[in-house]
């Protein structure tokens, strides 16, 4: 084992402690897992690398699927192991369970695997030190050989207070990427959703919260920002002089802030998909040319059971703003085969909806009953079998529709921002405003000097803009050459 002991591990409260926090799911998890490692911090908490180093382990968990909660519960048991294995050597580990199943099942998680000692929902983690502190009580009154009336402590109140309040400022920059969460919860019910059941009703954060939390993000080092939320098109921050700022008001101010070279965000509902965000595009270059937005099938008999509160033709209408904006945009997507009563015509049409669009990158899950949605009350009657023969052919003809669209890149010229190295292929790993993945190697004939801006130019860094010819294609990367 390593001993990895920073600054701020001596100053914390003197201890060497270890947190491993493991992340499923969306990208809103990758924010909460850095905010919880910021809570943790100021009480002497570092990062481990693996559960094997740390004193605490945390799962930041996913219920969006049914295969997302089960993936908890078999690392929960692997975890309990672990934990005796540390008890018989007179030493402990505190095992939490956050995020969307924590908030979801509750008291469910210890009755299931009495092993676990917090459970703290996703807008409870602000609470983290207290619950733990609780925790270790709990455990001080067991090795005593007192016997204690409930195992695990948990917290997962919906506070009317927001949790954003009272967190820490981040630290959570990685080779200059950063996500920001402007927007959680959702009210718009899609029957087969439970975000709605965990993350709660849709909050926006205030303008002024935002754009102090960019600030604070870009001086530490971002200079590409993602905003997150479950629904972020239906933004409505309010303002210091009580006004209330949409996303595309937000993303111009956010843009102006120095050190911010792209901003981003993710996921858009197209009901609230106004042609205003285009327009943004169009006026503030540093927005990128890439919008996720999930459509869930093409039959609008499908949307109208899945709540979606669109028809095809409309989603169809704000493809085509963006197929009539100055810069090109790529457009991917989240799609569900198999929806109780979904047809054959109805999937024919998702196939049509697919070609018609021509997306970079399609999201595409077979159907899964979730607790507490409305859905779970239809039959779900197509067999597993009929769902996974779908999802093959969605996915089939999507990976024709991307070896076509991804090798008009070839020849072009893209700025990447470099996410690091990839050692055995010897390519560095960059991402295009368009969001695709550009694999790229240093031409051999590169001036190799000692000069520094030379240097710069054939020895990236992660977190460094570069240059790059594209020169060839895959179905979902690009690979080229970097331009010297
Ligand atoms: N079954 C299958 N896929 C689902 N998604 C959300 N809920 C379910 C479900 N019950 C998918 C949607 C959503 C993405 C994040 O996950 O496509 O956009
Ligand atoms: Fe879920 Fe629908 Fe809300 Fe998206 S918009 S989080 S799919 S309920």
């Amino acid at each position: 084992m390593t001993d990895v002991r920073t600054g701020e591990q001596r100053q914390g409260q003197g201890q060497r402690k270890r947190v491993f926090i493991r992340t499923y799911g969306c990208q809103m998890n990758v924010y909460d897992s850095d905010r919880m490692a910021d809570v943790l911090r100021p009480l002497g908490y570092a990062l481990a690398d693996a559960p094997e180093q740390a004193d605490l382990v945390v799962l930041n968990t996913c219920h969006i699927r049914e295969r997302a909660s089960e993936k908890v519960y078999s690392e929960l048991g692997r975890l309990r192991d672990t934990k005796l294995e540390r008890r018989a050597q007179g030493r402990d580990l505190t095992i939490a369970v956050a995020g969307c199943v924590a908030q979801a099942e509750g008291q469910e998680i210890v009755r299931r695997q009495p092993a676990v000692d917090i459970v703290v929902g996703p807008q409870a983690y602000h609470r983290l030190p207290e619950l733990l502190a609780e925790a270790e009580r709990k455990s001080a009154f067991r090795r005593a050989g007192k016997r204690l009336p409930g195992a695990g402590v948990l917290d997962t109140d919906f506070p009317a207070e927001s949790k954003f309040d009272h967190l820490p400022a981040p630290a959570g920059v990685h080779a200059g990427q950063a996500f920001l969460s402007i927007q959680e919860g959702c009210d718009k019910f899609c029957t087969f959703c439970v975000v709605p059941y965990t993350r709660g009703a849709e909050y926006s954060r205030p303008v002024a919260a935002v754009l102090a939390e960019a600030r604070h993000l870009t001086a530490a080092g971002a200079i590409e920002i993602t905003l997150l939320g479950q629904n972020v098109n239906a933004y409505h921050g309010e303002a210091a002089d009580g006004s209330t700022w949409s996303l595309a008001r937000l993303i111009r101010a956010l843009a102006e802030i120095e050190g911010v070279a792209r901003l981003r965000y993710t996921t858009s509902h197209p009901r609230d998909f106004g042609r205003d965000i285009v327009d943004a595009i169009d006026a503030v270059p540093t927005l990128c040319d890439h919008v996720h937005l999930p459509v869930q099938s093409g039959s609008t008999r499908m949307l109208d059971a899945m709540q979606r509160l669109y028809t095809r033709e409309q989603y169809l209408e704000r493809i085509a703003w963006m197929k009539a904006a100055k810069r090109e945009i790529s457009i991917t997507t989240d799609m569900i085969v198999g929806f109780p009563g979904e047809t054959e015509a109805d999937f024919a049409e998702t196939l049509s909806l697919l070609n018609e669009v021509g997306y970079d990158a399609v999201f595409a899950f077979k159907y899964s009953p979730r607790p507490n949605t409305p859905s779970i009350k239809l039959e779900d009657a197509i067999p597993d079998e009929e769902k996974a023969r779908r999802l093959d052919v969605l996915m089939s003809r999507q990976r024709e529709i991307q070896i076509t669209r991804y090798k008009k890149y070839i020849g072009t010229r893209c700025e990447v921002m470099v996410e690091g190295r990839n050692e055995p292929r010897a390519q560095y790993i960059g991402r295009t405003t368009h969001n695709k993945t550009l694999n790229f190697v240093v031409p051999p004939t590169a001036p190799q000097t000692s000069d520094r801006s030379a240097d710069q130019n054939t020895n990236p860094k992660a977190g460094n803009y570069v240059p790059v010819i594209v020169t060839g294609s895959f179905p979902n990367s690009l690979l080229g050459e970097l331009v010297v």
